[in-house]
């Protein structure tokens, strides 16, 4: 396993109170692996791809939990050691490149300045710098360009360049797609798809589109309201998903789940400052509303994260030996 992440909880310390954002996260990734994290706005997503690489932003606080990369705890590192990871081991790109990017510099200085920090020299880094364009499929003046030049999908292939400097074991990608139109969205996607069969990276990738998920990733984690719901290969997900969750965001897919009627899910995700009881699905949930015997189950108990069938795994009651099932 390259990734494996046990037990993980962050909280956000606000001053309007405690939001428990994620809550006991446990999953792997192994080598090679495109992982798709999805979700509802809000449970989490981002949060545990920020804290692979001790990166929560305040007032935001890792908790528990271990995330041991090729066996090392990353959150037991020092900065310094951590330096070493990121961006080099584990690289980043998120939603909107500008995080990332300086607008008032030359995207090839940065570009070289990323590898500089890493002990490339100049000479050696300039012309990585332009391989790596190429790569991603810009032409080698774009080096010479500000990023506000550039489309938001030229800014983009520009961050994963970046993100793909030093062959990454791993890179994390936080909805790198979102503020692109579908057509560039695609081409994003076929560069990390290049990227993992090129160079065996694994991929923990984030959305909020299902669909998005199916198409190119190996697994599938569901997260809501701060819990991992369910976690299996595309195929154990999209044919048997087993969670009424996850039931319920693959039938709000068109053409994907089901012939009826797209879905809504009826309510809304809950404050996290105050997680329901028990599952904290179970407000929402079909099943506990139409079965009187999940009441005082669902409601008062937490469902463990059990292995209902090899590599697919569940947190919900109907699966762990709740009465009547
Ligand atoms: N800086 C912060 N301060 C307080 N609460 C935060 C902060 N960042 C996130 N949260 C809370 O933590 C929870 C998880 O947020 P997170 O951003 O990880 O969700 P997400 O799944 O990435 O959502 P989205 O799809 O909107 O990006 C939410 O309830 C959110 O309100
Ligand atoms: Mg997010």
């Amino acid at each position: 396993m390259l990734l494996d992440v046990k037990n993980l909880s962050i909280y956000y310390y606000t001053l309007a109170g405690t939001v428990r954002a994620v809550e006991n996260v446990t999953f792997g990734i192994e080598k090679k692996e495109w992982v798709t994290f999805v979700g509802e706005s809000g449970s989490g997503k981002s949060t545990v791809a920020h804290a692979i690489l001790n990166l929560v932003p305040s007032p935001g606080k890792i908790v528990r939990g271990e995330v041991l990369f090729e066996g090392r705890d990353l959150l037991k590192l020092t900065k310094e050691e951590m330096k070493n990871i990121r961006g080099k081991e584990i690289s980043m790109v998120f939603q909107d490149p500008m995080t990332s990017l300086d607008p008032l510099r030359k995207v090839g200085d940065q570009i070289v300045e990323a590898m500089s920090e890493h002990g490339v020299d100049e000479k050696e880094a300039w012309k990585k710098a332009k391989e790596l364009l190429k790569r991603v499929n810009l032409p080698e003046d774009r080096l010479g360009y500000y990023p506000h030049q550039l489309s938001g999908g030229q800014r983009q292939r520009i961050s994963i360049a970046i993100a793909m400097a030093f062959e990454p074991k791993l890179l994390i990608a936080d909805e790198p797609t979102t503020a692109l139109d579908v057509i560039v969205q695609d081409s994003i996607m076929d560069l990390i798809d290049k990227l993992k069969e090129e160079e065996g990276t694994s991929i923990m990738f984030v959305t909020h589109d299902i669909s998005l998920a199916v198409e190119r990733s190996d697994k599938i984690a569901v997260m809501y309201a701060g819990k991992l719901m369910e976690f299996g290969s595309v195929d154990q997900i999209t044919e048997n998903p087993l969670h009424p969750y996850t039931k319920a965001l693959l039938s709000s897919v068109p053409d994907l789940w089901s012939e009826k009627n797209i879905k809504a899910i009826p309510g809304y995700p809950p404050d996290l400052r105050t997680p329901p009881t028990g599952c904290r699905f179970h407000p929402r949930c079909p099943l506990f509303r139409d079965r009187a015997s999940l009441k005082g189950v669902c409601d008062a108990v937490e469902p463990a994260f059990i292995e209902y069938e090899k590599g697919h795994y569940v947190a919900c009651h109907t699966y762990g030996g709740a009465p009547n099932e």
